[in-house]
């Protein structure tokens, strides 16, 4: 079996992380060896239409400052604003209009090729873009998708195109989408985001001035019962482990989301150099194989609750 991949996220590029930071992520994930970098035409989603594309402009310019070739970017297509609004185009001239351009700016370092939200029911369109997607694919670029309202649809007519789509779903403590893309279980094609559900913490004091949950208008407050049960879960655990303690919300989210069932890959979010340092670390002790004990007392707790 394939190890986990580690993707490096950029939802928040250009938002609450500034370019100097995002070229300091690039260049601390590049020099950790890892590769795989999750991107999308419509970051940073904070409403702001000067800021549509701002994020993967960082990426490319990084790209092109350092003179690199070897990375495999998975660029998610289909919203045409960063509005946080449902408007998208999966067209089939739009999807070969998007390839051409992640194509010419990417050119091999273009590893995958997402769609990013799908709401249609409507099963003729969805095989247009399909048949679209299916020209891409001859082209070398893997097929994914995120976001699909009615996966069901995709999973009928996948029959007829044999695509072995990655899927990238949301899936923390709180919630998971993997219930809905029942039909694509049982196998590694799943990539988890938003594992820390949008940057919870344990404790109030632990938020900073730009954090994730206030720009985003998560409510922690609304989740403090739950992270509560959480933290008590993990101090019984760390009694039992021979282990060095665990403290962080964010480490239970990965041991959760690293364990879950048909797992390919795990998307972190990290917004500073401290952050990204300590996921690297923490995710290579679960390739080790460590805390998989808390993976199943978190299960529990997640299954009662
Ligand atoms: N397909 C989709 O629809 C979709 C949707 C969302 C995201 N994504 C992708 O997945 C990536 C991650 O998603 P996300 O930002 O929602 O993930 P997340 O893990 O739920 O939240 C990220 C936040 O968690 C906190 N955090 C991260 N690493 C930490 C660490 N080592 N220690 C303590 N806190 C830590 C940070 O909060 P603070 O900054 O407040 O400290 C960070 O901003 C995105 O960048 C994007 O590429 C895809």
């Amino acid at each position: 079996m394939n190890p986990t991949a580690l993707f490096l996220g950029t939802a928040m590029w250009a938002w609450t992380v500034e370019k100097a930071q995002a070229f300091q992520l690039l260049d601390d994930f590049y020099a950790a060896g890892y590769r795989q970098i999750d991107a999308a035409t419509n970051y940073p989603i904070n409403k702001n239409s000067a800021d549509f594309r701002a994020a993967e402009k960082i990426l490319f310019e990084w790209i092109k400052v350092h003179g690199i070739s070897d990375l495999k970017v998975l660029m998610k297509v289909g919203s045409i604003n960063n509005l946080y609004t449902p408007e998208h185009n999966l067209s089939p001239s739009f999807l070969h209009i998007m390839h051409n351009e992640y194509q010419n700016l990417l050119d091999n370092q273009l590893d995958e090729f997402m769609i990013h939200w799908d709401n249609r029911d409507d099963i003729q369109l969805i095989r247009a873009s399909l048949e679209a997607l299916n020209h891409i694919r001859q082209q070398g670029v893997k097929i994914g998708l995120s976001g699909i309202k009615h996966p069901e649809h995709y999973a009928q007519l996948n029959r007829d195109f044999g695509f072995d789509f990655d899927i990238q779903f949301k899936h923390n403590l709180l919630y998971s989408d993997y219930e809905r893309y029942s039909d694509f279980q049982g196998k590694p094609r799943f990539l988890a985001y938003g594992m820390n559900a949008g940057g919870l913490k344990f404790k109030a004091k632990q938020y900073h001035a730009n954090s994730s949950t206030t720009v985003r208008g998560v409510s922690a407050d609304q989740h403090q019962g739950f992270l509560n049960q959480v933290e008590e879960c993990l101090t019984k655990y760390n009694q039992a482990s021979e282990l060095p303690p665990l403290s962080r919300f964010n480490q239970c989210s990965m041991v959760f989301a690293y364990y879950s069932p048909d797992i390919k890959g795990l998307l972190i979010g990290p917004s500073s150099t401290e952050q990204l340092k300590d996921s690297i670390h923490f995710f290579q002790g679960l390739e080790k194989g460590h805390h998989r004990a808390l993976y199943n007392a978190l299960r529990q707790l997640q299954e009662n609750g």
